[in-house]
């Protein structure tokens, strides 16, 4: 396995000259083309584990109704049609070429306000107030990020005390499946074409760790997904 990954890392290797000198920040123009477009199969087929996840949302809506949720990476908008009606929502990415793809899910998902698109790392978003959100959200996102716990510190400081951080991610395979030997080896190829997405993670570690006061999580093989990304994890956090 070993080896493979390593011819793997060979044949990247102008991949990441092209990371060092600068080239590689062409693909971020790139990217939301793909991923509003891969979005939509993506959707399909996690239609109704998509459904699941967000089923209880609208139960850290405030007294009065009002719902404030924050996304974080939230690329072109893939789950606005999933939040329920009238949810206030404010958009944070690091990329800001996701803006017009997510202006058109905007467009079509007229039962949500929309406050403002942040371009903002999860790691630090320090516009954003302390316990100022009722529920954050994160959908293939932590296998992106620099530091998934730094990440989950900022989760616990902007959410309102009782507020909730859901998530679906995709994961590490058990180590004795095929699924496992394939992401050990593609990883390499797979950061590259995925804009950084790492196959590996074991995030449901992170989960654990991240100090929340209830944790909601289900190990999942997602439906017809490509195997590598197989795994996932879906669920809440309560602050
Ligand atoms: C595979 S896309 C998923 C987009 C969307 N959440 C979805 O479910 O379709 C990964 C997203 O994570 C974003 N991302 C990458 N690094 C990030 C970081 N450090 N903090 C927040 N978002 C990040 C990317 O810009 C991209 O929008």
């Amino acid at each position: 396995m070993k080896l493979c990954r390593l011819l793997c890392f060979v044949l990247t290797l102008p991949l990441h000259l092209m990371k060092i000198t600068g080239l590689y920040g062409m693909y971020k123009r790139l990217f939301p083309l793909l991923a509003y477009n891969i979005t939509f199969s993506y959707n399909d087929k996690m239609n109704q584990t998509k459904k699941d996840l967000f089923r209880n949302v609208s139960r850290f809506a405030n007294t009065d109704g009002t719902l404030r949720l924050l996304e974080i990476g939230c690329g072109s908008g893939a789950n606005f049609k999933f939040y329920p009606y009238g949810c206030t929502v404010t958009c944070t990415d690091p990329n800001p070429h996701f803006e017009k793809y997510l202006q058109m899910s905007m467009d079509a998902n007229e039962h949500l306000t929309y406050d403002t698109f942040v371009v903002v790392s999860g790691e630090d978003m320090e516009g954003v107030q302390d316990e100022s959100v009722d529920v954050v959200v994160c959908t293939l996102v932590l296998c992106s990020v620099r530091d998934v716990q730094r990440v989950l510190q900022e989760v616990r400081r902007i959410l309102k005390t009782g507020g909730a951080f859901y998530f679906l991610e995709h994961v590490l395979s058990d180590p004795c499946s095929w699924t496992y030997f394939f992401q050990q080896v593609f990883e390499p190829l797979w950061y590259y074409l995925g804009d950084g997405c790492m196959i590996t993670r074991t995030t449901w570690k992170d989960l654990e760790a991240a100090d929340f006061s209830e944790l909601h999580l289900k190990h999942i093989e997602a439906p017809e997904v490509t195997l590598m990304i197989r795994p996932h994890i879906m669920g809440y956090c309560i602050k």
